[in-house]
């Protein structure tokens, strides 16, 4: 089964054994599936964080499970079971017409809800974490549903448990978020802040927030459905203290944001110094305005944007000695 239309990298590989999920119970008979065959079981969301380097010798499962529940209420918060196959931006846009805040410095990010706390998705300030409540998902080995906590998720920068110790283990199914009735506006990102400005806006509302992101992310990062990508390639590396004062001393002007364990610098910077930015080889390349994102102008290999990858690495290892370490899931 060919998976081109199931990843934003647009790469043209196949899957040996594919199925779409509507709910729990064919959630479990998927996986029952893929034991009797004796092949693994990979769980596809929008297949917005994957690079297919080859075909995938496993069961996809496409999880198309819907829905949008307030299950329960206060005068301030609202607490939203969501479908894991719900498309993440349309849930965002669901909760601005609710007037539910929490979620709106997030819009427009590709991708489904149920992959959304897997790797802390997150943007101008906000991550998922701060709203994420419980999530509910299948154990792969019990074919139990288990309830994760805020802290059984184990939240990180671009991390959770779901990608370190229990990888591969469950099939997360819904997503609990607790949003807020009153506004709690996040505009400390400066882009956000000068966005608004543009736009003349004087009485601030969430749907403004949302707007400014928007724009701010069309007018940067390239649309999936035009040009193939998964968003950062990379997580920004956070560099020691002493690391960051001889970086300083050679170059004054790093953009960098002080962190409990050290300095992070962009990523984008980096490559930009490197100088990937905007370089294409056949039809793949580095893309122009934001050189975090690698991508694939059509019909190009996930191999070569793999190796791509491990160039712009190596440079930015040996001018810098930082380690760049990938965000997407190379499969
Ligand atoms: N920069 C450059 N050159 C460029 C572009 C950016 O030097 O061409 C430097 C600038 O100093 C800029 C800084 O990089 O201030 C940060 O750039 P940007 O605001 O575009 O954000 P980012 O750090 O590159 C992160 C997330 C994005 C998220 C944005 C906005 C990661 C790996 N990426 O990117 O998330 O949308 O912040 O909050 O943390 C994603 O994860 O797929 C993703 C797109």
């Amino acid at each position: 089964i060919p998976l081109l239309p199931y990843n934003t990298f647009g790469i043209d590989k196949k899957a040996r054994f594919f199925t779409i999920v509507h709910d729990e119970s064919e959630v479990k008979n998927a996986i029952i599936k893929a034991k009797s065959l004796q092949i693994p079981l990979f769980v596809l969301g929008g297949g917005s964080n994957i690079l297919l380097t080859k075909d995938v010798q496993a069961l996809v499962m496409k999880i198309e499970i819907q829905g949008i529940h307030v299950i329960q209420e206060n005068k301030d918060a609202v607490w939203v079971e969501v479908g894991a196959g719900e498309n993440w931006h349309q849930f965002v846009l669901h909760c601005i017409q609710q007037s539910w805040s929490g979620v709106e410095n997030l819009s427009l990010i590709p991708g489904t809800v149920g992959a959304s706390p897997m790797q802390n998705i997150g943007a101008y300030g906000v991550e998922i974490k701060e709203t994420f409540h419980q999530l509910k998902a299948i154990n792969r080995e019990t074919l139990e549903e288990e309830t994760f906590d805020w802290e059984a998720c184990q939240f990180g920068y671009r991390e959770s448990v779901f990608k370190n110790t229990l990888k591969d283990q469950y099939v997360i199914t819904r997503v609990i978020f607790k949003l807020s009735k009153t506004p709690n506006y996040r505009t400390e990102y400066g882009a956000i802040q000068d966005t608004l400005k543009i736009m003349g806006i004087k009485t601030l509302s969430i749907k403004h927030i949302s707007d400014a992101v928007i724009h701010i992310r069309q007018s940067k990062l390239p649309d999936p459905a035009q040009i193939g990508n998964a968003g950062s390639f990379f997580k920004n590396p956070t560099i020691s203290f002493e690391a960051f004062e001889k970086l300083k001393a050679s170059y004054p002007d790093v953009p960098n944001f002080l962190m409990d364990a050290g300095v992070k610098i962009p990523a984008a910077w980096l490559i930009e110094q490197t100088g990937w930015k905007g370089k294409t080889f056949g039809n793949i390349g580095v893309h122009k305005n934001q050189p975090l994102v690698l991508v694939n102008y059509g019909g190009g290999e996930g191999s070569d944007i793999a190796a791509l990858s491990q160039k712009i690495q190596e440079s930015v290892k040996s001018k810098f000695g930082i380690e760049l370490y990938p965000e997407v899931n190379f499969i």
